[in-house]
């Protein structure tokens, strides 16, 4: 397999390796068969950033799914969150009645999660859970529930698996702290 030793060595250290991923991913799709057997998903994926997570995850869910994909931003490019949420929501997506599953890449402030939670929750869906694959550890501005999480990391900056810096370092097949 090719390793990516290029945009690798960018990296200061590597957090989560692909096989921590791959692994951890597999035991998510599998929590999540067991909590929605006998229904139609509708996965609300958010982005760019959740774009390898949410092909992995579902790839392994052994359920009918409907996936939607949103758009949010918050960073512009930078390392710190600005503090306000753009979405952009296409014009014919409705989730009334429907069982979403609304899924990122990382929960930091809970700006982006919280914004789209309560957006979605307006459509009066059947039900609503939200997943993420990272959680970092920090005191959190905006109050999100969570349901289903991939890993906890401490509060520093990451890239890779979908996640970027100036909109570069996503196709990372491991995450990773970048290079000061
Ligand atoms: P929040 O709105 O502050 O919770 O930030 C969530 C969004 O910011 C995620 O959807 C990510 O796109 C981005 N983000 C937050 N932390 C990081 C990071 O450490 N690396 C890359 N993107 C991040
Ligand atoms: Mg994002």
């Amino acid at each position: 397999m090719n390793v990516l030793t290029g945009v690798l060595s960018d990296l200061e250290r590597v957090l989560l390796s692909a096989e921590d991923i791959r692994a951890r991913v597999e035991s998510l799709a599998a929590q999540i068969e067991r909590d929605y057997t006998g229904k139609l998903i509708t996965v609300a994926a958010l982005m760019d950033g959740a774009l390898f997570f949410v092909a992995d995850l579902l790839r392994q869910v052994d359920l009918p799914v409907h996936l939607v994909t949103l758009g949010a931003s918050s960073y512009h490019g930078g390392t710190q969150s600005s503090g306000e949420v753009r979405l952009q929501w296409p014009p014919d997506v409705s989730f009334a009645g429907q069982h979403v599953l609304l899924l990122d890449d990382i929960l930091d402030t809970g700006l982006t999660l919280s914004a789209l939670h309560k957006r979605i929750a307006e459509e009066k869906p059947a039900s609503l859970r939200t997943g993420v694959l990272l959680n970092k550890k920090r005191p959190r501005a905006h109050d999100c529930p969570l349901d289903y999480c991939g890993f906890e990391i401490a509060d520093e900056f990451v890239v890779g698996y979908g996640m970027d810096y100036q909109g570069r370092f996503r196709n990372l097949p491991c995450i990773g702290i970048l290079n000061p």
